[in-house]
């Protein structure tokens, strides 16, 4: 389909990354002309806004599945609205659509989301990419915001980054909830154990390396704890102070993607006990760890 090729349309958001595509309406099966287009542009801009989507679940994955296979959302046993364990339901709703007390479990769980971080960083093998469709968003509140790691590694100076390079992070989920005083009930956390992750990752699509930080990051492995932590809250300022963050106000029907190996992200408090929010994510899976196997359990911490 020439026409479709022809038609699509991009606009930067962010002099660093970040941009708009119309002239696609992901419902509908792709041809390969057209998704190899949106894919160099997901590389390039390492997030991609996608508006006015009219998606039902079925149809999020199939065009998630384009880039690859899907992760299962981890917390699927408690009561959601949703129907397919690919879709993670980011809402404020029970599973009888009725706003959720914001003491409910499953609204101070999803509060996490509101600290800076890479999905899936306290899995092995970590997340590629996440896709986020909004079907009911707040009257105000409610914003995502990104932030490019590429950007950050190239404004570093050249002597700090080589003190960086194989640096290796422990991230864990564990760690993360409880900065939020999330106590993860014991029988899940042990299904998700600390992970290593390199501090430091080169994108295989474009060569451009990045730092890979955000909540989950706890220590660095072989530094005593307090130190790691010092430096990773360090770095994470240094990411994602303004000038390499884009900030989006949702429409209904946005689609948004980002690119887990290079991007931050952050939801943004809204009115949770006034104004429904519901979003639906799907998750494409990394394609292997970021740091040499076996993961060994942590002997060098101090
Ligand atoms: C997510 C996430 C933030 C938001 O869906 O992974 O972190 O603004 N969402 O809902
Ligand atoms: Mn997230």
């Amino acid at each position: 389909m020439t026409i479709a090729t022809a038609r699509l349309e991009l606009q930067r958001l962010h002099p660093h990354f970040a941009a708009e595509v119309r002239g696609v309406d992901l419902a509908r099966p792709l041809d390969d002309a057209v998704f190899g287009r949106i894919l160099d542009a997901f590389n390039e801009h390492a997030v991609l806004v996608f508006p006015g989507q009219d998606l039902d679940e079925e149809r999020q994955i199939a065009f998630s599945l384009r880039f690859g296979p899907l992760e299962r959302s981890i917390r699927s046993h408690l009561p959601r609205s949703v129907s397919r364990p690919e879709i993670s339901d980011i809402s404020n709703l029970d599973e009888h659509g009725r706003m959720l007390d914001p003491a409910d479990e499953r609204a101070r769980y999803n509060a996490g989301n509101q600290l800076w971080h890479s999905d899936s960083s306290f899995k092995r093998v970590p997340a590629m990419a996440s896709l986020l469709h909004a079907r009911e968003v707040p009257p105000e509140g409610g914003e995502t915001e990104y932030a490019d790691l590429r950007a950050a590694w190239d404004a570093l100076p050249e002597a700090r980054r080589r003190g960086l390079e194989g640096l290796v992070a422990e991230h864990s989920i564990v760690y993360s909830r409880g900065l939020i005083g999330y106590a993860y009930p014991p029988d899940d956390a042990v299904t998700v154990p600390p992970v290593r992750q390199a501090l430091v990752r080169t994108h295989p699509a474009t060569g451009r390396r990045s730092l890979y930080l955000g909540s989950h990051a706890s220590h660095i492995v072989g530094r005593p704890v307090a130190e790691g932590r010092a430096l990773l809250r360090e770095l994470l300022e240094f990411a994602t102070r303004p000038a390499l963050v884009y900030r989006h106000r949702w429409r209904a029907g946005d689609l948004v993607m980002w690119d887990n190996r290079c991007v931050l992200h952050r939801g943004r408090p809204w009115d949770e006990t006034k104004h429904r929010r519901v979003m639906r994510r799907t998750t494409v899976a990394g394609d292997g760890p970021t740091v040499p196997e076996p993961q060994e359990p942590e002997e060098e911490r101090r």
